[in-house]
């Protein structure tokens, strides 16, 4: 018997992995998390599974679960939303599993930012514009953001962000973000990426929150922040650059790896 986490992706039902959905369609015990996974991935679940959405229940209650279906010989599909390693709360899921000796694996799944970043046709990695993505969120009523990775101090890098969970905070990120980015940077506020009634509103530090509030969006959206966003200036990567060799393309030149 074994636990699948399971990345059910973005919302799209086709964004999961052949390699997920073909756990779920076998797997006699469904355990999903919530809204945010689309009813058409727990509907391939097999005829007669258990299926239940964890989004009411607490920790205790999703290892009781698990350990009754381990005691019957159930493959359990664990499905959560986007890729599960990040806030995916599955680390304290995998914890008390090891101390229960059950077994488990991890499938990956397609984040949310990335879907956001597909659907808006933006590399978030220019050639010295930006080459540092940061997946992050604000403090808000979750646990506290360790020391050291407060807005104002990511901001210092001008990476390209992804912040989550956050879109209820947004006069703090404006505060915490425009000393380094400036009022006109380029945010993206992405809604429900993927769904059906996904919404990308093109803005900028100082402009979301009157932008948010008009379009009434309180969750499920990400706040992306940079100049990767906007209309910026970028030279060729080296990747393609016909004087540049690498590993596979070696015309003499001397080679670098990566
Ligand atoms: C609990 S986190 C889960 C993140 C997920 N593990 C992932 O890989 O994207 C939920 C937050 O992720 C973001 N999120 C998840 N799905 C989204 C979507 N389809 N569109 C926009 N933001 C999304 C929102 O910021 C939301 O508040």
């Amino acid at each position: 018997m074994t636990v699948h986490f399971i990345g059910a992706g973005p919302g799209a039902p086709d964004l999961i992995t052949v390699r997920g959905l073909r756990l779920i369609e076998r797997c006699p015990v469904c355990l999903y998390a919530g809204s945010l996974v689309p009813a058409e991935i727990v509907a391939a679940a097999p005829e007669g599974a258990h299926v239940l959405d964890t989004a009411p229940m607490h920790l205790d209650q999703i290892i009781a679960e698990i350990e009754a279906a381990h005691a019957a010989g159930h493959d359990v599909a664990r499905v959560h939303s986007g890729d599960p390693s990040i806030y995916g709360a599955i680390a304290e899921q995998m914890r008390r599993l090891d101390a229960l000796e059950i077994p488990y694996e991890v499938v990956p799944g397609v984040p949310a930012f990335a879907a956001a970043a597909a659907a808006l046709k933006t590399e978030l990695t220019l050639p010295e514009i930006a080459q540092t993505v940061i997946a992050t969120r604000t403090g808000m009523k979750a646990s506290a953001m360790p020391e050291g990775e407060q807005l104002e101090v990511l901001g210092r890098s001008g990476a390209t962000l992804a912040i989550h969970l956050s879109i209820r905070n947004l006069d703090y990120i404006r505060r915490a973000l425009e000393p380094y980015y400036g009022a006109d940077c380029p945010v993206v506020i992405a809604y429900r990426a993927t769904w059906p009634d996904e919404l990308y509103i093109r803005t900028t530090l100082a402009g979301m929150k009157d932008e948010v509030r008009a379009a009434k969006i309180t969750r499920t959206a990400l706040v992306l922040v940079g100049p990767v966003f906007g209309k910026a200036e970028f030279r060729d990567s080296d990747l393609y650059n016909a004087d540049f060799a690498h590993v596979l393309r070696n015309r003499g030149k001397k080679a670098k790896a990566g």
